[in-house]
């Protein structure tokens, strides 16, 4: 059976920066509470001409040029993201033309902040599968579009910004495996419960979280997932060389780590600097760990996202 691996990765976030001092001055926060409460320092937030594409486009021109590959072995676009350009066509057959990619699969997948580690373990498959040779994998977010900036418990969480990687047909096994859940059954616990119907929108457009659950949702599940990929290819935790969570919240993430028995110095964070990104996050803190070395060849890594639906998953790498 043929396996993938990652041959390139590439990020890119939006010029321009809000801190939390800025948001002092437009909702009733302080720069106290949201780091002590998030681990939150800032967030990039896109301008107005910038659309998701626009922020793939970005990211994916830096994951081609360091898998140092021509575009049209792309045959296989999978993009990551609860904020498409239009309601349709997909955001990824944007992309795909924006690159000047003639004729490959393009599409999108809608897991929210797992979307990412959806998409990767689907581009996956098509390529164990013999279905395609090398994929373009992104996660691309303007989640301040979506946002109530009169809403504190929600506009100071999230930010703009988008992370890609190429994978590729490979004798190494890369990716060892992956592990994706869903539980619809929490649907309503953070959702943005509008939609366009007759030309308008219906319902309230705006992200809305019932914060709490969400919270002890993802340290359960974050924890769980992980041994889940550990059992599956006989691997301890000692064994794991970094994890690299989905960022919303560095209280989630020390408590994740904490459980598991993983000190954080092997864990990625930018939290701080990115806020959450949603489905960017993970492929946005990847890019960072590889182009700052500390990701090394033959180190396992677990990439691990949840998110609004409930969903939830991993991929262990070896990379
Ligand atoms: O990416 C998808 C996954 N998303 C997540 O994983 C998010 C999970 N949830 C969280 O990260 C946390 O629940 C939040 C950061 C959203 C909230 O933190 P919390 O410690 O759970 O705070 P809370 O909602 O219990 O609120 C505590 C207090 C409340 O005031 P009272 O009722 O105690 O007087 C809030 O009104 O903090 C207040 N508050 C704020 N105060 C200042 C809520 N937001 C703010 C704010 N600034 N921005």
């Amino acid at each position: 059976m043929a396996h993938s691996k990652i041959i390139g990765t590439g990020s890119y976030l939006p010029g321009k920066i809000l801190t939390n001092q800025d948001l002092e001055s437009i909702v009733d926060t302080s720069d106290l509470w949201i780091r002590s409460r998030t681990g939150i320092e800032q967030r990039h937030i896109a301008a107005e001409d910038e659309m998701a594409s626009d922020l793939a486009v970005n990211a994916c021109l830096k994951a081609i040029e360091s898998a140092e590959i021509n575009v049209n072995k792309i045959d296989l676009i999978i993009v990551a993201t609860t904020t498409p350009d239009m309601t349709f066509p997909s955001t990824a057959c944007i992309l795909q033309n924006k690159l000047g990619i003639k004729d490959c699969a393009a599409f999108d997948v809608q897991a929210v902040c797992s979307g990412f580690v959806y998409a990767l373990a689907t581009a996956d498959m098509f390529i164990r599968s013999d279905r395609c040779n090398t994929a373009l994998v992104v996660g691309t977010e303007i989640y301040s579009r979506l946002l109530d900036w009169n809403d504190r418990s929600t506009c100071v969480l999230f930010g703009d910004g988008a992370g890609a990687v190429l994978i590729s047909k490979s004798n190494h096994q890369g990716i060892l495996s992956s592990h994706l859940h869903a539980d619809g059954s929490h649907y309503n616990t953070l959702s943005l419960p509008g939609n366009i119907a007759c030309g308008k929108i219906q319902g309230k457009p705006f992200v809305s979280m019932e914060g709490n659950t969400v919270f002890k949702f993802a340290v359960r599940v974050m924890e769980e997932i992980v041994h889940e990929a550990l059992s599956e290819n006989n691997l301890q935790i000692s064994e794991i060389d970094w994890l690299i969570p989905h960022q919303a919240n560095i209280r989630i993430i020390k408590s994740t780590a904490k459980k598991l028995g993983l000190p954080m110095d092997k864990v990625v964070t930018t939290i701080a600097k990115h806020a959450n990104t949603s489905a960017a996050s993970i492929p946005l803190a990847l890019d960072i760990a590889v182009r700052d070395k500390r990701i090394q060849p033959n180190q396992y890594i677990v990439l691990e996202g949840v998110g609004s639906g409930f969903t939830w998953g991993a991929v262990l790498i070896r990379w």
